[in-house]
């Protein structure tokens, strides 16, 4: 285990860009995969998560050619076309890699041994089992709930509507990802539209896919099976969800500014910076264009006075992976933040909702909890920190804290740093060159 730990600084400022988007990386290397011909990836991201999902695929018959750190080409087999495995996969830390291969094996004759690391095997793979096994898998889990997981994928698959129960993109990938190779029209039901990179992408590659809002809390996906996807260039744009810490470090560090360059700015991803703007954040997206149907802008960001707001539940899919990040803002803003509807943080790569509590008590801040309700009440200057936070497996835990030993009294230290390399492997070289201190402990 290599600590890291984090010390107050005076500026941050620069011009940057962040890894490519690990959302977009997993469905550019799934859906190149069963293309027809060669699909080119620019700027994938290079991180433990997505290597595993380049190996899955693989292991399944799909060719990948990595031509340089930017360039990678996909010969893909086609849909329909992947091949059982001779071994079990292992995902590693990642659960968008787990779940949404098992709705693209479910829907092929093929038998497929799925495990993962000490954090992704606690974490609930039956949302997803569910509708794959209504469209006629089966799946054998652990516990009926857990990894390691068998997916038996059926040859005589059937279509079906499937009105998911908690709004995720991960469940929602799933499913369409397998009515890919059933004939008919797969329908995804949403209440609270989560993030469409799927949909986009599948458009884009050439499948027949329409989404309908019927009504504020009804979104119809329908999928048209059986297409034949083609292989297209992509260019990655950078990852919002890895913008997010460099933002709250340039927002709660005095005279800062920074730019952050070609980032993924699709509503559904951009929840943090609404909530940010909303409590006082300096913070313009500009040159916005479409990159593969996604909107891409280049973010400055300049150092704010925030104050505390409340977030209503609504909001939490667009912004689901940065209420540890928006946690840490919420810690230096004058007053009270309110973040509402967090039960799904319960089940990410640690249980979020327990870190964040955890790990801002244990800074000096003041955390009131109310069911899945979290109220933070700012302490703007006088954050204590002098402590070590578990990073408890998790990625985004990790990082947030470091962000917030930019503006704490004292240093603070995580006790693990190895899992930042699950999405944004340059985290401290590329922060540490704005001008932060993060050195290892020891
Ligand atoms: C993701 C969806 C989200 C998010 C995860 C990535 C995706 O999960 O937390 O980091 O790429 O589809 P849920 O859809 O389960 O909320």
């Amino acid at each position: 285990m290599i600590g890291l730990v984090s010390d107050s600084i005076n500026t941050l400022r620069g011009n940057t860009s962040v890894p490519g988007d690990k959302s977009i990386s997993h469905r550019a290397l799934m859906i190149g995969g069963i293309s027809v011909g060669t699909t080119e990836i620019c700027e994938l991201l290079l991180s433990d998560d997505i290597l595993r999902t380049a190996k899955a695929l693989e292991a399944m018959g799909v060719n990948i050619d990595r031509q340089s750190n930017r360039i990678w080409r996909v010969n893909g087999v086609g849909v329909g076309g992947l091949h059982e495995p001779d071994n079990i996969l292992d995902m590693g830390n990642s659960g968008t890699g787990a779940r949404l291969l098992m709705g693209l094996i479910a829907t092929h004759p093929i038998k497929v041994h799925l495990t993962g690391d000490d954090s992704l095997r606690k974490r609930p793979m039956g949302r997803v089992a569910a509708p794959l096994t209504q469209m006629g898998s089966k799946v054998i889990a652990r516990d009926s709930d857990k990894m390691p997981l068998t997916v038996i994928g059926s040859r005589m698959a059937l279509p079906i509507e499937y009105s998911l129960p908690v709004p995720s993109a991960q469940i929602k990938s799933a499913v369409l990802l397998a009515g890919l190779n059933v004939p008919g029209e797969t329908r995804v039901i949403e209440t609270r539209p989560s993030r469409d990179h799927t949909e986009l992408m599948l458009k884009y590659f050439g499948a027949n896919v329409s989404v309908t809002e019927e009504s504020i809390d009804r979104r119809v996906i329908r999928l048209v099976g059986q297409p034949e996807l083609e292989g297209k260039k992509i260019t990655i744009p950078g990852d919002p969800s890895s913008a997010a810490f460099l933002i709250v470090a340039a927002l709660i560090t005095p005279n800062s500014e920074i730019t952050i360059s070609g980032i993924c700015v699709n509503p559904l991803r951009i929840g943090l910076i609404n909530t940010l703007m909303e409590m006082g954040a300096r913070i313009e997206i500009k040159n916005s264009h479409f990159e593969a149907g996604e909107p891409v802008a280049n973010i400055v960001v300049s150092s704010s006075k925030l104050k505390g707001i409340d977030i209503p539940a609504e909001r939490a899919p667009s912004m689901i992976d940065e209420y540890p990040i928006l946690a840490i803002a919420a810690a230096t803003a004058t007053g009270k933040t309110k973040m509402r509807g967090l039960a799904e943080l319960r089940v990410k790569e640690s249980d979020r909702f327990s870190a964040i509590v955890e790990g801002l008590g244990a800074c000096g801040i003041s955390v009131k909890i109310d069911g899945n309700d979290l109220t933070v009440t700012g302490a703007p200057g006088l954050i204590r920190g002098g402590t070590t936070i578990k990073s408890r497996m998790d990625h985004r835990i990790a990082m947030s804290f470091l962000i917030l030993g930019l503006a704490s009294m004292n240093p603070i230290a995580i006790d693990d740093s190895s899992h930042i390399s699950t999405s944004f492997p340059t985290f401290v070289s590329l922060i540490n060159e704005l001008g932060a201190k993060i050195r290892k402990t020891g």
